[in-house]
């Protein structure tokens, strides 16, 4: 029997998850991604070519493994074509490696209006939502409304279809702000785009991976978004609707808690978010301004700037705990490359006493980082190949980390190419 390795974000997303499952696409002969939607945006990068993932696994490029979209995960099927026109453009031939689960349910048109409608009803208040109808298609799902891929299959989809769109539009009209729509045209690319997702084959993805690790394959697990913006860890209400942490891979793909093998956390050497929420080490001046420059920081999917600031490892700790995360990737520490100093904050004041460990709520009016400051790396690490290569503070930030969340960091990536990877051990 092998193990499943599991990959998930660490900190509220958009770690460059992507970019490490393709890297660790080689090891692997099959990536199963397992929860969250076209929310998602997952970058690839390699032969002087970028490539946007939403909902079709990181590993897809690579011919030899299968990626199956597991029960966990929610589909839009408009974006879902959008996805495969986008390979097909680039010649991949997707059909020989890709697999659809039964169980995973899908996005209606009427989710994405319900998803607006709350959001606006919510004025100031708003989640930030992708507005993908993440929220409203788990409602559903965990209200037993929701409709499956498998249902497709039925003699009675259609009849099921009119039946939850018709509740949907009753519910869009309870809210107290109307939204513009023509439901007609969102129809014609919808069912345009269930044509598509029919031509991928649905399977019985959970003893498809049982018989996949009773063979010894390997297999990777890919989560979306970040473990700070789990439904019950996150900083709740400003979360995504899934369980984006280690859990959600057992229950988004069907495989049990003894079957998980290494544990890869992803995280950036700094922090960013897009959205509404609190973030306690957010930054408001120039380093904000350069990172998020640098860094080209801009949401995969929706282009919405993302908010930066510097590494809480009081909320990496957090994460690596309820992950149970074996090794750590480290992300974008290019980006800090020319910085005098850098701060990562290691402790909260929190209600006039000192804490390390992540409180109920990390809202402003109760959390003030406390920090500690770091030499920053002078010259520009895109280029290094080696290990010998990596400068000593960067060094330095590194065994801090590891010394802080007791994990240690085996991968560092040093630009947004595949190739600018290093393995550290
Ligand atoms: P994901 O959602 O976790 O897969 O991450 P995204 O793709 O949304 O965002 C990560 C962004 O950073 C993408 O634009 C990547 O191409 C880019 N990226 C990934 N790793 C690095 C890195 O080490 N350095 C730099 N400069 N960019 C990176
Ligand atoms: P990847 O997989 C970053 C954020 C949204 C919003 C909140 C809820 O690329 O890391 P939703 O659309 O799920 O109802 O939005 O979650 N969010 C993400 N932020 N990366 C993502 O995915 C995200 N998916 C959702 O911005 O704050
Ligand atoms: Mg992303």
């Amino acid at each position: 029997m092998s193990k499943v390795n599991l990959l998930l974000g660490l900190q509220w997303g958009d770690e460059g998850k992507g970019k490490i499952v393709d890297v660790l696409t080689k090891q692997h002969d099959i990536i199963a991604r397992f929860q969250g939607g076209p929310n998602a945006g997952h970058t690839l990068v390699f032969n002087e070519q970028k490539h946007v993932l939403h909902t079709i696994p990181s590993g897809i490029f690579h011919k030899d493994a299968i990626n199956i979209i597991g029960n966990g995960v929610v589909i839009d099927a408009v974006i879902f074509k959008n996805e495969l026109d986008h390979l097909a453009k680039h010649q991949i031939d997707f059909s020989s490696r890709l697999l659809i689960s039964r169980k995973a349910h899908l996005i209606l048109p009427t989710h994405r209006l319900l998803d607006a409608a709350s959001e606006i009803s919510k004025g100031k208040a708003k989640i930030g939502s992708t507005l993908k109808g993440i929220g409203p298609t788990y409602m559903d799902k965990t209200g037993r409304n929701g409709l499956r891929v498998g249902d497709l299959e039925l003699p009675d989809w259609k009849k099921r279809y009119d039946k939850l769109t018709q509740k949907h539009l009753k519910m869009l009209s309870h809210f107290d702000v109307a939204i513009d729509f023509d439901l007609a045209a969102l129809e014609i690319a919808f069912f345009e785009g269930l044509k598509a997702l029919k031509q991928i084959p649905f399977v019985d993805s959970v003893s498809y991976l049982h018989k996949a690790i009773e063979a010894h394959k390997n297999i990777l697990a890919e989560g979306a978004q970040g473990s700070l913006l789990d439904i019950d860890f996150g900083t709740y209400p400003f979360v995504t609707s899934s369980t984006t942490t280690a859990a959600g891979a057992c229950t988004g793909l069907g495989v049990a808690p003894n079957q998980i093998g290494e544990v890869y956390g992803i995280m950036k050497a700094y922090t960013t978010r897009v959205g509404s929420g609190p973030f306690p080490t957010e930054l408001f001046d120039e380093n904000g301004e350069k990172m998020a420059k640098v860094g080209h920081e801009f949401g995969a999917t929706t282009g919405r700037p993302r908010r930066c600031g510097w590494l809480d490892l009081v909320a990496l700790k957090y994460a690596v705990q309820i992950n149970g995360v074996t090794q750590l990737a480290m992300m974008k520490s290019d980006v800090l490359s020319g910085f005098d100093t850098i701060k990562a904050c290691t402790a909260y004041e929190y209600k006039g006493k000192i804490i390390t460990h992540f409180p109920y709520s990390i809202d402003e009016k109760e959390v003030t980082p406390i920090y500690t400051e770091f030499k920053c790396w002078q010259k520009d690490i895109t280029e290094i190949q080696a290990i010998n290569e990596i400068p000593d503070t960067l060094n330095e930030y590194i065994d801090y980390i590891e010394k802080y969340v007791k994990v240690p960091i085996t991968i560092l990536s040093v630009g947004p190419d595949r190739k600018q990877t290093i393995h550290l051990v």
